[in-house]
């Protein structure tokens, strides 16, 4: 016997937003990718190097239920165009836990790309760097991730049977792409290593314990964001990337001004990852 449908938090707020892009752009994107703290020019930079077509970007305040972000850096606006012949959809910002939202808000842009049709995400984060020899400004492809938000973003989700979402994290991000991303800014002179991303709720950046605590439970980077996209993404069935952007030494004292600053450095890398893996999405 089959369960009657639970309702899941979210529900029907992605459909809706889908249903509003699709009124504006027939373009149907394999890969959803979501830009972080001021990394909105990697579109530029993708766009020079391999656009084509008319692209179109629409504000998310003209998608209803979207909620408007609310970080310094973050444009909010959904841009969905051609780039290496593949549609594309690119969030220029995303919605954080820590800004007040549930889970199911936070890992907003997997459940639309999906929706759109998308099979691949790419999700890129500003983070602290954990590892002493890691210098800012050197990208970490994310290899793996530790969730201490205290939350989850499939809490409460149901399947059509009913059942809750018992998804299988134990691959989260694809071998294959994350293997491409290294090779491609190795290729091109970018400081990249790869690693493991501990997602924190923020939006207090970490004490020093804190810090050393991430150290020893073997995490790579820190950041506030990428595992709930992530998370739904795999539950959706689709391949993650990871790209995450080291913009100070975590436990350090931070300014959102320096994350954004250093950011710009990343767009180019962001840019060029988009531009050349493309096709593979
Ligand atoms: N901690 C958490 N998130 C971050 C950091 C950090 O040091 N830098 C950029 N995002």
């Amino acid at each position: 016997m089959t369960a009657a449908r639970v309702p899941s938090p979210g529900d029907g707020v992605a459909e809706r937003i889908v249903g509003a892009i699709r009124e504006r752009t027939d373009l149907r994107p394999l890969a959803g990718v979501v830009l972080g703290s001021g990394l909105g020019d990697s579109i530029s930079v993708a766009w020079e190097r391999a656009g084509s077509g008319e692209p179109i970007e629409i504000a998310y305040a003209d998608l209803p239920g979207f909620p408007p972000p609310t970080v310094p850096g973050h444009a909010g606006t959904l841009w969905l165009g051609t780039i290496a012949d593949q549609p594309i959809a690119i969030f220029r910002g995303r919605i954080h836990f820590y800004e007040g939202h549930p889970m199911a808000l936070a890992s907003i842009t997997s459940r639309i790309s999906h929706g759109l049709g998308a099979r691949t995400m790419v999700l890129s984060a500003a983070v602290g760097g954990l590892d002493p020899s890691l210098p800012a400004a050197s990208m970490v492809v994310v290899r793996d991730h530790l969730n201490l938000m205290g939350t989850n973003p499939l809490t409460g989700w149901r399947y059509e049977d009913g059942s809750p979402a018992f998804v299988d994290v134990s691959g989260v991000y694809d071998a294959e792409l994350a293997d491409a991303a290294l090779r491609t800014l190795r290729d091109h002179g970018i400081a990249v290593t790869d690693g493991v991303y501990a997602a924190m709720a923020g939006p207090a950046y970490e004490t020093h314990a804190e810090t050393e605590m991430l150290r020893r439970l073997g995490a790579t980077v820190v950041g506030m964001s990428t595992v709930p996209e992530a998370v739904a993404a795999r539950a959706l069935g689709m391949r993650v990337l990871g790209l995450s952007f080291v913009t100070n030494a975590a436990g350090g004292a931070v300014s959102h001004e320096e994350v954004l600053l250093a950011s710009k450095t990343a767009a180019e890398a962001i840019g060029l990852v988009v531009a050349e893996l493309a096709d593979t999405f």
